[in-house]
């Protein structure tokens, strides 16, 4: 952490701070910290942990006109015996890097990333939650701050990290879902495949009939054929037919999840079966109804995995799932939690160790 410069206000900030709710939510409570550093001139400036607060933007700044701008969500989490460790940060700052390029913006290189990560994690260790299940959740960012009306990729650039103690993501212990066979999230050769804010603007008009509807979710299907599931909003997607867990292959209109690999490695640690194959919504449907597919789930960082009680359709029939509450998925929900908290063994290098800084 020594490349990262640290400041006293932020340190005094952080010092001061608690959080007594009993139900933190998702993105609730901010760390009244964050790293900050600023691309200039072609290069990255010294990132700097100070008190959390406003950006200072141009009105013309690029990622409020443009959207030019990623985001990535990784989680710290404490261990029985006290010790803090990020989960699989590296496949996040590779997948950030993966984003970058494909909205035309500066790689954060993968160590300062993780060394970003690892400073706020560390100052914010008083904060990191200690009940099972509950975590604190990261938001790496990187937006476009050069000023300029001229659509083409910016030259200034600021990153960011903020960290908020989070529990659950959804306050129910499943998700109703709504089938959006319309509108679409993502099309093949787009952006669907970064994490970046405008696939999830895309999604929020849907949401909103989603919640009309009394569901929790969006299901988004292909953009060609508007038949073969790919994902929800901001998690991805699993079916368990006849025995075996299912999932869309990754295409560009996917996002990558760290937490859907994750789930599919301890799945066949487990020696589970996992499939990554098409699943046409026709066909979901029929095997939800004779019964060969009993239990399908939401997974991502922030939401974990939550199983699926009901499909929803756009004329208001719905079909529920045999096992609403997803025995088998909540089997293994369990294994990824208690390898994040260090409470199974974890695979080599899932868990990667936060330095116990004095301050
Ligand atoms: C995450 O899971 O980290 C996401 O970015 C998705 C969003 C629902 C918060």
């Amino acid at each position: 952490m020594k490349r990262i410069e640290i400041q006293s206000e932020a340190v005094e900030k952080i010092k001061k701070y608690t959080v007594t709710d009993q139900v933190l939510g998702f993105g609730k409570y901010m760390a009244p910290i964050m790293v900050i550093a600023e691309y200039k001139n072609g290069a990255w400036g010294k990132a700097t942990l100070m008190p959390y607060g406003p950006l200072q933007l141009d009105p013309c700044a690029k990622v409020l006109h443009y959207a030019q701008e990623i985001f990535e969500g990784l989680k710290a989490y404490r261990h029985p015996e006290g010790d803090i460790t990020l989960f699989r940060p590296e496949l996040n700052a590779q997948r950030f890097n993966f984003s970058a390029a494909r909205m035309a913006m500066p790689e954060y290189p993968v160590d300062m990333f993780v060394e970003a990560c690892e400073t706020i994690t560390a100052y914010s260790r008083n904060i990191v939650p200690k009940r099972l299940g509950e975590s604190l959740y990261l938001r790496p960012f990187m937006i476009a701050s050069e000023a300029g009306l001229g659509i083409k990729p910016a030259k200034e650039f600021i990153f960011g990290v903020v960290a908020s103690p989070s529990g659950n993501y959804f306050s129910s212990s499943s998700v109703k879902v709504y089938v959006e066979r319309d509108e679409v999230r993502a099309a093949t050769g787009g952006i669907g495949n970064a994490k970046t804010g405008g696939n999830y603007a895309a999604s929020l008009r849907s949401y909103k009939r989603t919640l009309e509807e009394s569901c929790d979710q969006t299901m988004w299907l292909d953009s060609k054929e508007h038949a073969y599931v790919e994902e929800m909003s901001g998690m991805n997607f699993f079916a368990v037919i006849n025995g075996v867990f299912t999932t869309p292959p990754l295409s560009d209109s996917i996002l990558a999840g760290v937490t859907r690999r994750s789930l599919m490695e301890l799945a066949q640690r487990r020696k589970w079966p996992v499939v990554e194959e098409r699943i046409h919504l026709d066909d979901l449907i029929a095997k939800i109804k004779s019964g060969a597919c009993t239990e399908a789930f939401v997974c991502g960082t922030a939401s974990v995995l939550v199983p699926i009680a009901s499909l929803k359709f756009k004329d208001g029939t719905t079909i529920h799932m045999r096992e609403p509450d997803g025995k088998l998925c909540l089997e293994l929900k369990e294994e990824l939690i208690n390898v994040q908290a260090g409470r199974v063994e974890a695979p080599e290098g899932w868990l990667h160790p936060v330095p116990v800084i004095e301050f």
